[in-house]
């Protein structure tokens, strides 16, 4: 099975989307209102005065100035265009290894090249400490009440091209506070607005449960990443997360479609591992990835030594399987 894994690891797959669009009434959940509203309610939610958030500079305009006009506006045209891939990281489990394939996922697609920018939408900030940031002078949770800029809260790691916006403890607060905000499914959208022409893929990292983070990640994005880990309990939950899916898909956000399932710390001594891959592969079909993620010791320790599995041990089983599932995704837009 091994071998069944590695193979998996270097055969991207063709596309696994469920682009479940079924409108199911919301509960709970209330419907946009105006921006303006939005805003004074977000002056509301935050202590300080809300600051304009300046525009990010726009790649490809500093070259764009030397071409003719007609390149010039095709180049406009098709900057202002492409916006970044918004992928949520999402399962109400604790420990299913969101945060080790949110982390390690995008450092591929950077070390290939991609730009990628990691929200960290999870107090515990697991993400933020694997790549060896802190959101200590703000984070998230700043990003979405708008109390700082977000060019002041975007944090370098070691790979190029791949940035973070760290969490904090902070993040716990928003939860309580959204609450009686309208709109306050969408702080996160309307904050991600603002940076995305500057990534090609911007990656939310949600905590372990359905509340109101989570439904700001999937209201914010475009593609939800489902980790199962190949375990006894695997299932448990998964209905529950595929109809919140399915509400906001037909209220808060029509456009998230379900990128797949991605198995996760498989184990190829268990049988277990074997019968969870085969049976969640027989009930969903397309809608699993075929890379499928092992386990492997050198992903359990990286995040010890503040790095992702491409710098830590860019040769053992995680990190190919980790590009793999960069080039799956990648293909698969
Ligand atoms: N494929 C893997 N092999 C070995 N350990 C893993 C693997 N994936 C995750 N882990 C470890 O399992 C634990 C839980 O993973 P994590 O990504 O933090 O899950 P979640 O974000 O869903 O809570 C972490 O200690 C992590 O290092
Ligand atoms: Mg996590």
């Amino acid at each position: 099975m091994l071998r069944a894994a590695e193979a998996a690891v270097s055969d991207p797959a063709p596309a696994n989307c469920i682009a479940d669009g079924e409108a199911t009434a919301a509960v709970g959940m209330s419907v946009p209102g105006p921006g303006a509203e939005r805003n004074r309610n977000r002056a509301v939610l935050v202590s300080r005065e809300t600051q304009t958030r300046p525009q990010p500079e726009k790649r490809g305009q500093a070259e764009a100035i030397r071409l003719p006009v007609a390149a010039n506006m095709a180049m406009v045209a098709a900057v202002s265009m492409a916006r970044a891939r918004r992928i949520v990281f999402a399962n109400q489990k604790g420990g299913v290894g969101k945060t080790t394939t949110a982390v390690n996922l995008g450092a591929a697609l950077a070390v290939a090249g991609k730009r990628v920018l990691l929200v960290d939408f999870d107090p515990q900030a697991n993400s933020s400490t694997s790549l060896g940031c802190d959101g200590e002078q703000g984070g998230s949770y700043e990003l979405i009440t708008g109390v700082l800029p977000p060019e002041e809260l975007i944090q370098h790691t070691a790979v190029p091209g791949y940035e973070v916006v760290p969490s904090s403890i902070n993040l716990a607060g928003a939860a309580v506070e959204l609450v009686n905000q309208s709109r306050r499914e969408f702080y996160l959208s309307d904050a991600l607005n603002d940076l995305d022409t500057a990534y090609d893929y911007l990656f939310i990292d949600c905590p372990p449960s359905l509340g109101l983070l989570t439904i700001n990640g999937l209201t914010a994005a475009s593609q939800v990443i489902i980790p199962l880990q190949c375990e006894y309990f695997a299932l448990e939950g998964l209905s529950e997360l595929l109809k919140t899916i399915r509400r906001v898909q037909g209220t808060l956000n029509p456009a998230l479609t379900v990128g797949g399932i991605l198995f996760t710390m498989f184990d190829v001594r268990t049988r277990l591992s074997q019968e969870v891959v085969r049976e969640v592969t027989e009930f969903f079909r397309h809608q699993v990835f075929r890379t499928i993620i092992p386990r492997n010791v050198r992903l359990g320790e990286a995040p010890s030594y503040s790095q992702p599995i491409q710098l830590y041990d860019p040769k053992c089983i995680g990190a190919r399987s980790y590009n793999a599932l960069a080039r799956e995704v990648a293909q698969h837009g």
